[in-house]
């Protein structure tokens, strides 16, 4: 079991914008209990310490102080089951692609709808991911994390996650605090799939596939993401750079009567959800680059490097997009990537 630091370390390939940067000391976490001795052996103790999953939804600086820790924690398996549900846990090194198919595989559906997202089962939960129509959270049963400060592992039930949309507690009082180290689902025994998402139902259709089974919506999903969102090993990008963001009733009414084709998502609290996408579009982005960064033509809410690009050069072009779009609407857009 590794645990020497290796120093001065490139970060490129560990990152899915394929940013230049590099590391002081990085260290590959390959269980528990080598986390725990790194802990209790004090090898961390004083050090800012950085926590890198897939690294899909990261801005890098190019300089990343203190130690790295990859999380590669393997596993996965199937925990227990009761009349309405199946409970699988992952570990957090596990791609995430891979473990849903093998859900799929087994005949444990549920996270279909999420087939394709980059990154691992362990960075899943810090920011909800989601896609047509399903949450991270609406199969969510538990996760253990790892308490850097004292080495205890704890468990957090849904509750404690406070998730959110493209967020949880990780991204707020418990950041920088645990080592995400395993994830427990709960997959419903009754599976519906949930076509809600327009371009789900209409790819099936197209498959001419008229009862699907949870592998035809997954491969619908596969088929849609590949169109729309460049892939990661081809062209450095971390999905959806900003979130939708969600404005009042009132201000979307004022939205809306300058822009009635503005896509939106009504919210159970009044509030409405608008498309990113749309309007970093609308404001003359799509397609468009600042140095070796660019707004991706096919879908202008990613953020690609088109090569050779740091953090500065991401940072930057997040500024001049999310000024294009205040000018131009008056809305604020919130960055979903965290800053490293
Ligand atoms: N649109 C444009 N121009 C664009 C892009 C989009 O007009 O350049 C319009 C589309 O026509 C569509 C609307 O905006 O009417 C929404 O676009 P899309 O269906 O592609 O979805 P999105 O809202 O841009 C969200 C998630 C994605 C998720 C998809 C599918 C966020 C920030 N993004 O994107 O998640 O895959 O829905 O459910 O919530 C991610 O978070 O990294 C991510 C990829």
């Amino acid at each position: 079991m590794q645990l020497a630091f290796e120093h001065k370390v490139p970060l490129t390939p560990f990152n899915t914008l394929g940013l230049e940067a590099f590391a002081d000391d990085f260290i590959d976490i390959v269980s528990v209990a080598q986390l725990i001795r790194l802990i209790k052996g004090g090898e961390l103790a004083e050090r800012r310490i950085v926590v890198l999953g897939g690294g899909s939804n990261v801005v890098l600086n190019p300089h990343v102080e203190g130690v790295v820790l990859r999380v590669a924690i393997p596993g996965r398996e199937l925990i227990g089951e009761d009349d309405e549900a199946w409970y699988v846990r992952a570990g957090a090194g596990e791609a995430w692609h891979d473990f849903v198919r093998w859900t799929l595989e087994n005949g444990w559906p549920g996270l279909e709808n999420l087939s394709l997202i980059p990154g691992t089962v362990g960075a899943a939960p810090i920011q909800n991911i989601g896609a047509y129509g399903l949450e991270m959270a609406d199969r969510f049963f538990a996760l253990e994390a790892v308490d850097l400060k004292s080495g205890a592992v704890i468990t957090f039930d849904r509750e404690a996650c406070r998730f959110g949309y493209r967020d949880s507690v990780f991204k707020h009082e418990a950041a920088d605090r645990f080592v995400i180290s395993s994830v427990t689902f709960r997959l419903p025994k009754t599976w519906n799939p949930m076509l809600a998402y327009a371009d789900v139902a209409q790819e099936l259709e197209r498959a001419q596939v008229t009862d699907p089974t949870p592998i035809d919506v997954s491969d619908a999903v596969v088929l849609i993401r590949s169109r729309k969102l460049p892939d990661p090993g081809l062209l450095g990008n971390a999905g959806s750079f900003f979130k939708n963001p969600v404005v009042s009733a009132e201000r979307f009414a004022t939205l809306a009567q300058h822009y009635p084709n503005l896509p939106h998502y009504p919210q159970a609290d009044g509030s409405v959800k608008v498309s990113a996408g749309w309007l970093i579009d609308q404001a003359g982005w799509k397609g468009r680059d600042l140095g070796p960064v660019g707004m991706y033509e096919r879908q202008a809410l990613i953020l690609v490097n088109r090569g050779g690009a740091t953090g500065e050069d991401v940072l930057l072009l997040a500024d001049t997009v999310r000024a294009a779009v205040r000018d131009r609407f008056g809305v604020m857009l919130e960055q979903e990537p965290v800053l490293i």
